[in-house]
């Protein structure tokens, strides 16, 4: 029976085409574990969970990298917060995430991952939603309005051992 194997690849191919329909359907529902944002924060987080996220955990983002310090907490310690100093709050997260990114942190975390207007987005995305945890995380400050300004002065000189260099 010469039709036979040609019977069996023929089964074989439609198990296939349904395995990768299925793959690429699940996919498409989204990750689970990416947490509701804002629209306008959407494009942002996505950045964040590309470049970022394998190395830092950040609730909002749904990403839970180890290798680097957990955003959430480094950058707010103390819970609760005061309501009130959260636009301090955010100037101060926003410097310190955009130098990281921009100048890369002891040899440690590498410089340049995002550049310009992408490395301010995503600055200002973690400066917003660090420290909001669970499902109700809401940022703390409006991203389409909260200054997003370029790194001022440049990147510190780093100090690459004990002796300075
Ligand atoms: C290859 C892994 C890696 C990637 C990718 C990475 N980081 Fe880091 N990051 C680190 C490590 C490691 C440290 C801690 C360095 C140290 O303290 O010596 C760090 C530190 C930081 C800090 C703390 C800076 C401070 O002042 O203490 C921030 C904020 C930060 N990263 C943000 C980001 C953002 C935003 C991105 C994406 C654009 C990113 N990181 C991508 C590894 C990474």
């Amino acid at each position: 029976m010469s039709q036979r194997p040609f019977a069996t690849f023929g089964l074989f191919a439609v198990v296939c085409a349904a395995v990768v329909l299925f793959a690429f359907t699940r996919d498409g529902e989204g990750d689970p574990a990416t947490q509701a944002v804002a629209a306008q924060d959407e494009a942002a987080r996505d950045l964040f969970a590309t470049n970022c996220g394998t190395c830092h955990t950040l609730s909002a983002a749904g990403t839970d990298g180890v290798v680097g310090p957990n955003l959430d907490e480094l950058l707010v310690p103390s819970a609760p917060v005061d309501p009130t100093t959260l636009g301090d709050s955010y100037d101060g997260y926003y410097t310190r995430v955009l130098q990281a990114v921009e100048c890369g942190l002891n040899g440690r975390m590498p410089k340049g991952i995002l550049q310009g207007e992408q490395a301010q987005d995503v600055s200002s995305f973690v400066a917003a939603y660090a420290g909001q945890l669970g499902d109700d995380a809401a940022p703390s400050v409006d991203t389409s309005t909260a200054p997003q300004p370029p790194l001022e002065g440049g990147c510190p000189t780093q100090n690459t051992g004990p002796s300075g260099g």
